[in-house]
């Protein structure tokens, strides 16, 4: 049995918790804008763009581990399961755990729910003995779980080193939460991107072809089309660095003069060099990782890694109610 398709509406609580953010971030300082909202249908196809440019190697190596080691990760997951994906953008690196586990459900969680609906089709058409639940939410904030699924044992699925978005104690809670979501005897299997020489993370996310600029230039198109904002898109340049000690990329959008935003009927200004800080991928070593996964409920029961050490998959098992 699938659940009825639900059709993606903007709401008014959606569209006010874009403004409230846009408006209290452009007010800070430093200014900062939150990374999801990237993510809408242009950003999207920018972002499927990132993950083949040649120097962005997290998407490509995730998927090489997953498919050398398929079998082994996937016999971490209990017979039965529901695997509930958190942040499924596409169902590439999920379709590899399917083909070697004997999943009862898969639970995709995402807030675009038009993506997640067209996915959920195409899956029930190639898996049919699969159930598909897709729930639109922001996955970052609690959200319950299709009763259809709450008898069956569960598996966690945070690939992509989405979680590297979160700041450390971000991360924490969501490790917490997904731990209390999934309940006692679950897995959790996790993509974490790994520190590395700092050339290779500054040429990922400053790419020659620029593809990287355009997708942190879409947030200001987005904020233009659904916030009546006139940014001038030439007035800001894209910029990555790393910041060592806090162990992150951080991504920028640097005003190139001092110049006067109108957002929201409200004007922010910027001066000559500004930025707004619009991204942080946090970059693990699979102690600290395995570190704050301990502190957050889970217990490490296997990981892998490519033969360079660039990026990790982690299988955690739930630790027992107290
Ligand atoms: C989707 C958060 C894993 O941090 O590498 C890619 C997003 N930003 N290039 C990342 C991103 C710039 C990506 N994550």
């Amino acid at each position: 049995m699938n659940a009825p398709v639900k059709v993606r509406t903007e709401t008014h609580s959606e569209d006010h918790s874009f403004a409230q953010d846009v408006r209290t971030g452009l007010s800070q300082h430093p200014k900062r804008l939150p990374p999801k909202y990237f993510y809408d249908a242009a950003g999207s196809k920018l972002f499927e763009q990132i993950t083949l440019l040649p120097e962005y190697y997290p998407t490509r190596t995730e998927l090489r581990i997953l498919r050398d080691h398929g079998a082994e990760i996937a016999a971490t997951i209990p017979p039965n399961a529901a695997l509930i994906e958190f942040g499924a953008g596409g169902t590439t690196k999920a379709r590899l755990l399917m083909r070697q586990s004997t999943l009862a459900a898969y639970v995709p969680v995402d807030i675009s729910g038009d993506f997640l609906n067209e996915q959920a089709e195409a899956l029930r058409r190639d898996f049919p003995g699969l159930a598909v639940y897709p729930v639109t939410a922001d996955f970052t904030a609690p959200f319950a779980l299709p009763p259809e699924v709450r008898d069956m044992p569960k598996a966690g699925f945070f690939p992509g080193s989405t979680i590297g978005n979160f700041d450390p104690h971000e991360a924490s809670a969501f490790l917490r939460g997904a731990r209390d979501l999934l309940g006692e005897g679950a897995t959790l299997i996790v993509g974490v991107d790994l520190e590395k020489d700092e050339r290779v993370l500054s040429a990922a996310y400053n790419d020659a072809a620029g593809v990287t600029a355009r997708f942190n230039l879409n947030v200001l198109v987005r904020i233009n089309r659904e916030l009546g904002g006139n940014f001038d898109l030439s007035g800001f340049r894209h910029r990555a660095i790393y910041n060592r000690e806090r162990h992150r990329i951080e991504m920028h959008l640097i005003s190139r003069k001092a110049q006067t935003v109108r957002v929201l009927g409200r004007a922010f200004s910027f001066r000559a060099g500004e930025t707004i800080h619009t991204e942080s991928s946090y970059k693990y070593s699979l102690a600290r990782f395995t570190a704050l996964a301990q502190g957050a409920g889970w217990q490490p029961r296997a990981r892998w890694t490519d033969a360079d050490g660039m990026f990790s998959v982690h299988a955690l098992e739930a630790d027992d109610d107290a």
